[in-house]
């Protein structure tokens, strides 16, 4: 781990939108409206931003001069990767103050060490170029989410993302064995280590994490790699009560030797609209139940076929009366089909409407009735409101989302209600110990909130973590730190 040069100060440029644009040449810089118009808008379709210019470096040497361009100039600068983040987290503001920088430019695959279990990646390489990397040298990248083919490698590292196997890999954190970043005053941390072990002080690796583009430009990471699956079995299984699903979890983690990965929860009214918009979809069991799972369970070769223990637990859950009904795909086409139902559920949300989305954990064990005394308190407080919890049973998070009433117009009761929806069920997650962002992050959207319930101590360390790597705050202003104080504690 190496922080090198130069710290120094730059005397700040006469023009240095100028001077970025001849660094990086045409296919590096544009201000051309229509060129940035789709990166200004953030993946919901809510959040509009500005920018002076959008950047798009080749190198970490490009990066560095950015910042130290931008830091001299005190210019603010919004990193951004596939643009897929759920808290507008890099979208600029709209003062239009800010320089857009893009990595999607920088998507090498540097390298691939089978021995060492380890894949260099840089920060524009999509997520999908990662896992077919690592397959093809029979190893595993063992994180994915529904934004697999856009979301970046820089955007999963800074929002710490989880996705659909945490449960067994937990989420990016456990899986950035070093970075490379260029920090704040255009200095490059060169932090690219495979080491399994390094108690070299504070983890700049870890800060880098979560941090959201606030204290620096994640520009590659080392990611840790796991042995190549050789099975895989995928169910999907039908039951009535969310409780039983945990149960369920709990059983198949002895009966299948903890290989199960994924064990997601889809309601009976998310599963209709994954069926209403999403073409070539279609319902894999006869029955209607109020809860659907999609559980995966993975072995390498040398263990036995998952897909048996996998249907033997399901079918004496089945016979218990534990679940109602289970199907396990028979083909890889099947496996994929039942994974499409799960990974559209935000797609087909967002199809239908706008709604107050909302991204909680619980401890696993207290999820069941965090979501049953969730619903009915909404219910109770905001009348034909309708509640769409689905996501990461299995880790202790779900996507609590809002809908308005049926035959309402959504985007009016949003901007009129949204926002005490919000405080609501923010209030209860905290109540319950929990979290108001599991795993997209703070961004815009949750800044206020965050404010309102980060705590004191938190508030005051993040903020002073902040102020003394970034003085001049022009590293993602705006997201994760809330500017006012936090309210003092009562
Ligand atoms: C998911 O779990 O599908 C993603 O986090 C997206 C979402 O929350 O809508
Ligand atoms: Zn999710």
């Amino acid at each position: 781990m190496l922080v090198y040069a130069p710290a120094m100060t730059m005397p700040a440029d006469k023009n240095p939108i100028a001077s970025l644009a001849e660094r990086l040449g045409p296919r590096g810089f544009t201000d051309d409206p229509d060129t940035m118009a789709p990166w200004l808008i953030d993946w919901r379709g809510r959040i509009n931003g500005r920018a002076r210019a959008l950047l798009s470096p080749a190198t970490v040497d490009e990066v560095a001069d950015i910042v130290r361009v931008a830091a001299a100039a005190r210019i603010p600068i919004v990193p951004q990767g596939g643009n897929t983040s759920m808290v507008a987290g890099a979208v600029p503001s709209p003062d239009g103050d800010a320089l857009l920088l893009s990595l999607r430019r920088m998507r090498a695959i540097r390298s691939l060490s089978p021995a060492d279990n380890v894949l260099v990646a840089e920060a524009g390489c999509i997520l999908s170029d990662v896992h077919d990397a690592a397959e093809a040298a029979a190893r595993r990248f063992p994180l994915s989410l529904a934004a697999k083919g856009s979301a970046t490698i820089g955007g999963l590292v800074s929002t710490n993302a989880g996705g659909t196997q945490v449960l067994r890999f937990g989420t990016m954190r456990s899986l950035v064995l070093g970075l490379e970043a260029v920090l704040p005053d255009g200095s490059v941390f060169d932090g690219l280590t495979a080491l399994r072990k390094d108690n070299r002080g504070y983890d700049l690796r870890q800060l880098l994490c979560g941090a959201e583009g606030t204290l620096g430009v994640v520009t590659a990471a080392s990611l840790r790699l796991v042995p190549a699956a050789a099975r895989r079995a995928v169910a999907w299984v039908g039951l009535d009560s969310a409780q039983n699903a945990l149960d369920l979890l709990r059983k198949l983690e002895s009966a299948t030797a903890e290989s199960v990965e994924t064990f997601e929860i889809v309601p009976a009214d998310g599963l209709d609209l994954v069926l209403r918009h999403i073409p070539g979809t279609r319902a894999p069991l006869s029955g209607r139940y109020r809860w659907n799972l999609l559980v995966e369970a993975t072995a390498p070769a040398s263990a036995a076929d998952p897909g048996e223990s996998l249907g033997e637990a399901l079918a004496e859950a089945i016979e218990a009366g534990l679940i109602g009904d289970a199907t396990i795909a028979a083909s890889e086409t099947q496996a994929e089909d039942l994974w499409r139902l799960r990974e559209s559920m935000s797609e087909a949300e967002r199809i239908d409407g706008v709604a107050a989305k909302h991204d909680v954990s619980v401890a696993v064990s207290h999820m069941a009735d965090f979501m049953a005394s969730a619903r009915t308190e909404v219910e109770r407080r905001f009348a034909g409101a309708r509640v769409l919890a689905f996501g990461h049973l299995g880790d202790g998070n779900v996507h609590f989302n809002v809908r308005a009433p049926a035959g309402a117009d959504d985007r009016a009761w949003l901007a009129s209600e949204g926002a005490a929806v919000t405080e609501l069920v923010h209030d209860l997650v905290t109540a319950a110990g929990g979290s108001i962002s599991a795993e997209h992050g703070i961004g815009q959207t949750k800044l206020a909130e965050f404010a309102r319930l980060g705590g004191t101590a938190r508030l005051a360390a993040l903020r002073a973590i902040k102020s003394a790597l970034d003085p001049h705050g022009i590293m993602n202003p705006g997201k994760l730190i809330p500017l006012a104080p936090a309210r003092a504690a009562p």
